[in-house]
This record gives structure tokens, C-alpha cells and sequence, in this order.
């Protein structure tokens, strides 16, 4: 990791540059450009949001990638359908991989809930094969909960009057 010791500081730091932030584009991607800073050996990281019913690109850095993802396709689509994080060693050996930049070989998945609902999911490529570790998955997780608790601030947020949400 990269001006980090470990996922917890990312974690804290994520947090101290998300809080009291009531805009979710610029959460994300603020978020977006914090994890590539700080994580080695990735070609991709971001976010696709649950709308009309598909995985819709979000903020993201890397290469452009593709726009909508249906539920079940896909490691993205099947990390929102099953509501479980996918995390894959080999993409090339996962049924269904979608593959939006050739440099990816290792993937891992993380859905997002917001309100008890699927708001979208946390997207990481990678091209070294086996990169992501049960570490990096239970890391990524204080991350992932970090996330859900900021977009769920920025859902209320949307509901204050002007003068409390600030310039
Ligand atoms: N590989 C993903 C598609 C998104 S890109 O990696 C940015 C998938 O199979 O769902």
C-alpha cells in the first residue's frame, strides 16, 4: 500500500476527507482516487450504482469502461444479484467476465447497501493474477462499510433544506 500502513488507516482517511460531504459524485470520486493512489498493482477502481434496474458506471480511475451491467452479469452483476463479494484470482476463468480494459486478470467485487437496499457496487481490477488476498477482502470490507455509511448521509442530505446542506 501506498502512504498508508494498512486498509484501517485507508479507511480512517476515506472517512475524514467523505464525512459531512452531502454530494455523492464527489464522494465517489474522491473515494475512487484515493484507493488508486494508495493500492498497488491495479489497472482499475470504481463504481457502478444500481438505476432502472442495471449497474450504471459511476466515478471511476482507469480506462473507460462499459456503461451498464445487467444484475447476474458479469463478476460486477453477480456480486449485486448474490449480494456477496466476488473476488476473483483468475477473470479469464470466471464465467460471464466482462472485459472492459485487456490489461485485467484478477478482479474483486464488493456490494454496496445503503437503507437495507443494493445501491451498487465497488469494482477493482487488477492485471497480476491472485492479487486480491482474504486480507485485501477483509480490508476492502472497513472500506466498503465506510462507503455505506457516507451514501447514506448523502441520501439524507439530499433532503435538507438549502441553508443546512452549506455551500
Ligand atoms: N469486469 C467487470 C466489468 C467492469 S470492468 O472491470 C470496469 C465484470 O465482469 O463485471
Amino acid at each position: 500500500m501506498v502512504g498508508f500502513a494498512n486498509y484501517e488507516e485507508l479507511s480512517r482517511a476515506l472517512l475524514a476527507l467523505t464525512r459531512d460531504v452531502p454530494y455523492e459524485t464527489a464522494n465517489l470520486a474522491n473515494a475512487a482516487a484515493l484507493l488508486w493512489q494508495a493500492m498497488e498493482d491495479i489497472n482499475w477502481v470504481g463504481f457502478y450504482k444500481m438505476e432502472d434496474g442495471a449497474l450504471i458506471l459511476g466515478p471511476f480511475q482507469g480506462k473507460p469502461a462499459c456503461v451498464r451491467i445487467a444484475p447476474g452479469k458479469g463478476v460486477c452483476g453477480t456480486a449485486a444479484w448474490l449480494g456477496k463479494v466476488q473476488r476473483v484470482a483468475d477473470v479469464h476463468a470466471f464465467p460471464g467476465h466482462i472485459a472492459c480494459d485487456g490489461a485485467s486478470n484478477a478482479e474483486i467485487v464488493l456490494p454496496l447497501y445503503v437503507g437495507g437496499r443494493l445501491w451498487g457496487v465497488l469494482d477493482i481490477d487488477s492485471p497480476v493474477f491472485g492479487r486480491f488476498t482474504q486480507e485485501d477482502e477483509a480490508g476492502l470490507g472497513a472500506v466498503a462499510a465506510v462507503l455505506e455509511r457516507v451514501l447514506g448521509d448523502c441520501v439524507e442530505a439530499k433532503h435538507l433544506p438549502i441553508d443546512k446542506v452549506g455551500k
